[in-house]
Formats: structure tokens, sequence, C-alpha cells
């Protein structure tokens, strides 16, 4: 009798303590989720033309380039789009917009979630505001190693033609463009002061041009947090360009000036911003799993084109 009523106390104990594990799981979760937003939490301070860099060391984008770039608004964080303004995206149909999966992690966004399209200085009156309907989130997305950042919006309406400059995906599963040492840019309205001093957020659109990393230098860099199958690095040097917090879900794409640009990453993940021994982390593209899953959920009711 005893023994069976021991055994049954722990059991018991057992499943209490199992329960525990659980809810330690699911805090410790929400802690580490929770970090993205709050660095954008801490309150936007202005960009001071001309004194400091922008991005991490670029250059506003002229008025008319980049033109599938898109700020993504949360229309609960203030009155303006600067206040808004959170992370960046990019248009890769009429109705869809691609951005970072860490992007979406606030479970309540999707009611106020908008999108800021063929604009580049926010609160010109001048873009295209369109509300977000639905996100898709890469089923592959893991909150705490980051792989797989990748997500699809699908827009309440369609951009109108004139104001929708889509880019093309690279998806070739070559890895053609992201071999070290090529030529790339990056995009977006993030913060444009390295780590050291407080956030500097421009109004304007900011690019800078960087260049891929090895895959092996960025796996030493980060050790086993960086996932090759599905993450690619890329930096620039003297001075040093990156991307920065706020510039997350934005397009790392090659072939800027030409007619036919290709997006290669989406800003993912750094140590820091800029620091000469860490490259920024973006999403890669060329993995034909993320490159497929885009495919398809952006294809999914487009009519079949024939070729040939
Ligand atoms: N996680 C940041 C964001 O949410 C992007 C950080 C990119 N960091 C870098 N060093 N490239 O905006």
């Amino acid at each position: 009798m005893h023994r069976i009523v021991d055994r049954n106390h722990i059991a018991g104990r057992r499943i209490v303590w199992s329960r525990w594990v659980v809810f330690l799981a699911i805090v410790l979760a929400g802690v580490v989720t929770s970090l993205a937003p709050t660095e954008m939490a801490i309150a936007k301070t202005r960009h001071r033309h001309g004194v400091t860099p922008q991005i991490i060391n670029g250059t506003p984008v002229p008025p008319g380039q980049d033109r599938f770039v898109v700020a993504l608004l949360d229309m609960s964080r203030g009155p303006t789009q600067f206040d808004q303004q959170f992370c960046g995206g990019s248009v890769i149909g009429r109705q869809y917009i691609l951005t970072a999966a860490h992007c979406m992690e606030d479970p309540n966004l999707l009611g106020h979630l908008s999108v800021l399209v063929d604009q580049v200085e926010l609160d010109s009156g001048a873009g295209v505001v369109i509300d977000v309907k639905s996100a898709q989130i890469d089923p592959n997305f893991d909150a705490s190693s980051i792989q797989n950042d990748a997500a699809v919006l699908t827009l309440a309406q369609k951009i109108p033609r004139q104001r929708s400059q889509r880019i093309a995906v690279d998806g070739a599963g070559d890895g053609a463009l992201t071999q070290a040492g090529d030529s790339a840019t990056v995009a977006g309205w993030g913060n444009t002061n390295p780590d050291q001093g407080p956030p500097d957020y421009p109004t304007h659109l900011m690019q800078a041009d960087v260049q891929m990393v090895a895959d092996t230098d960025c796996a030493t860099a980060y050790h086993g947090n960086f996932h090759q199958v599905s993450m690619v690095c890329a930096a620039g040097n003297s001075p040093s360009r990156d991307s920065c917090q706020g510039d997350s879900g934005g397009p790392l794409f090659a072939d800027a000036n030409s007619a036919h640009p290709v997006q290669i990453g989406i800003v993912s993940w750094g140590n820091g911003c800029a620091q000469a021994e860490f490259p920024g982390v973006y999403t890669r593209l060329s993995d034909p799993d993320i490159a497929s899953w885009i495919h398809q959920v952006t294809a999914n009711h487009a009519p079949k084109k024939h070729r040939g």
C-alpha cells in the first residue's frame, strides 16, 4: 500500500515538475522574442541631416530609386509615419510584401499594420498607404535561432499599377549572386548610429553597398548561431557599412542599378551594427525551401502564364 501511495505521489510530482518546465520554456520564449520589439520601443530620435551617417555609413536613396522598398507601419505607435515605421519590406507582387518573420512577432499587430509604398520620405503625404490583410510566416521560422526569418504579407488592396514596382526574388538555388565578395545593396529607415551612440532614425530611406561574406567567415564570427542553409552574411568596409535596428525585413539586393534588381536576402540580425568582426545576417533567399515557400504563397491564386 505504502509503496503504491509513494509511487502515485512521485508520479504526481513528476507531472507538476514537467508543467513547470513547460511554463518556464514559455516564459523564456517570451523573453527572447520580446527582445526585438523592445529594441524598437525606444523612442525614435530624429536624424540630424549631414551630421551623422545613414543606415550605417550609407547614402540617401534618390526619389524614384529602389521603388520596391516599403516601410512597415504599426499605426498604434503614434500619429506620424516616423513614429509608426518599425521594419522594412519589399514588393514582390502587387498584393504581396516580403519581410522578416521576426517583424511579425506581436500577435496583435495585424489589426493595425499598414505599409507605405513608393515613397522614400516618411510623412511626405505622397506615398501610398495600404492595410495588411494577412501575414504568413515561413513554417520553418524559429524565433530563438532566427532560422527561416521570412514572412509574406497580403495587402487588403493591390498597389495601384503606376505605384507598384516589384523586385524578383533570387530563388535560383545556385548561390550565383552570393559568392564571397559579390556586391549587394541594403536599404531601410533603420538606425543610422552604430552601437556606441543613442539610436538615430532617418526620415529618408537610406541605402548602403555591402559585399557578400563567405559562409566560413560568418560561421567563424557567429559560431553555431550562423545557420548556413537559411542565412547569408554581408558587410561593408572602410567605412563600415551595415543594416541596423529598424532595417529588419527590408531587402538586400543585387544589380541595384539595373532594370532587373534581384533580392537575395532579408535584413534579419547581427551582433551590434557595422562592427568589423560581425557581419550583418540576412535570410538566404536562394535557399530552395524558402524560395519555393514564397513562390507557393504568392502564386496560389495567380493564373499560370504560358511560356514558349
Ligand atoms: N534585428 C534588427 C531589426 O529588427 C536588424 C538588425 C540587423 N543587424 C545588422 N547588424 N545588420 O531591425
